[in-house]
């Protein structure tokens, strides 16, 4: 492992704001750090880069601890979220900021700086201001900026989440390929599940102060630990064991044996759907959302909601029978019944 965090815990006061959180990050690693607001993303990505001074754990980097290196010793790049940029500089001295206080040779930072404005595409701005940029064309130059120095880790606290839909979704492939060719392993904290999805590795959930899953997008996606997990990436049913029991039979077969509370969980577009005039279901209402449709399905078993792409053969009230698959359903705790029933 290249960066290891070990039981990381940090409170204010009284509030823990990160409660033994552990995360690794190998060599070339693209993690996204995803969880609701106020989970403790921003408060792990300042430990890490030495802003913030940890309450226990440690923090090392090629097996050494960081714990005595003051933040500009780590030789870690950071973008925020804000645009934080200094106002006073060109682009061009913005982005060989960080080479200049080292006291690299002119000639350097120059070929530097041309180098980083041809990679985030922005080579006629050199002379501007920040003011005179649009907001993603400032992220773009902080990223430049971050990488100028050859940092050895990568650390981006929502760097999109200022940015408009379109914008976002172009600057978000660009991250990917900079990070791609140059191998930085890259922490990236968002709050954008689709984001999440889309760039990285290797996923962190987390949900007040603590690490609830780790994995690749696909296995967050289709094999969630908890319902937490499951409702936080993406559309899905939830079905208790006695619907599933009534209804769907045939999913018991995947069902664990444990004492925990679990539901069936199955993502919409795993649901087939046949008009049948005969079928013990309706379609209730349909959204067109582009690239699919998304069906609400009443059935005997409840409510179910359905997405299927190209052509639609249904309509609102059309009969039908559903399809769904053994291994399209996941068991995943219930740890919201769990939060219900533990004391506060
Ligand atoms: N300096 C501080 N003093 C007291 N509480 C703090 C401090 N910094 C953060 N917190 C609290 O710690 C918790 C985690 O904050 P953090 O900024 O890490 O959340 P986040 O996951 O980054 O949220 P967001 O998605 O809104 O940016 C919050 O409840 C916050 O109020
Ligand atoms: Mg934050």
């Amino acid at each position: 492992m290249y960066l290891t965090v070990c039981d990381a815990t940090k409170t204010y006061g009284n509030f823990t704001a990160l409660d033994r959180v552990s995360i690794e990050i190998e060599k070339g690693e693209f993690v996204c750090l995803l969880g609701p607001s106020g989970c403790g993303k921003t408060t792990l990505l300042r430990l890490i880069a030495g802003l913030t001074d940890l309450d226990g754990g440690e923090i090392s980097l090629e097996g050494s601890p960081l714990s005595d290196l003051p933040a500009r010793k780590r030789g870690f790049g950071i973008v925020f979220q804000s645009y934080s940029l200094f106002p006073n500089m060109t682009i061009a001295e913005n982005i060989g900021y960080g080479l200049k206080i080292r006291g690299a040779p002119n000639e350097e930072i120059n070929a530097r700086v041309t180098d980083l404005l041809a990679l985030v595409k922005l080579p006629h701005l050199a002379d501007n201001f920040p003011g005179q940029l649009s907001g993603g064309q400032q992220q773009r130059i902080a990223l430049a900026r971050a990488i100028a120095v050859d940092p050895r880790v990568l650390l981006l606290d929502e760097p999109l989440s200022a940015l408009d839909a379109k914008v976002r979704a172009e600057l978000r492939d660009e991250i990917r390929q900079v990070q791609r060719s140059l191998g930085i392993p890259t922490l990236m904290v968002t709050h954008d599940q689709e984001e999440a999805l889309a760039l990285a590795d290797k996923i962190i959930c987390m949900n007040h102060g603590v690490v609830v899953q780790a994995g690749t997008p696909e296995e967050l996606y289709h094999r969630p630990a908890t319902r937490f997990v499951a409702e936080f990436m993406g559309i899905s049913n939830l079905l208790s064991a006695e619907q599933v029991e009534r209804h769907y039979p045939d999913l018991l077969a995947t069902r664990p044996s444990s004492e925990s509370a679990y539901l069936a969980c199955i993502r919409p577009e795993q649901i087939g759907v046949t008009p049948d005039e005969d079928g013990m279901s309706s379609v209730r209402s349909i959204s067109f959302l582009g690239n699919l449709r998304r069906l609400e399905v009443d059935t005997p078993g409840g409510p179910l909601l359905v997405e299927t792409h190209g052509a639609n053969p249904c309509q609102e009230g059309t009969r039908v029978s559903l399809n769904i698959q053994p291994h399209a359903c996941t068991w995943v705790i219930d740890d919201a019944a769990q939060h219900a029933t533990s004391p506060a």
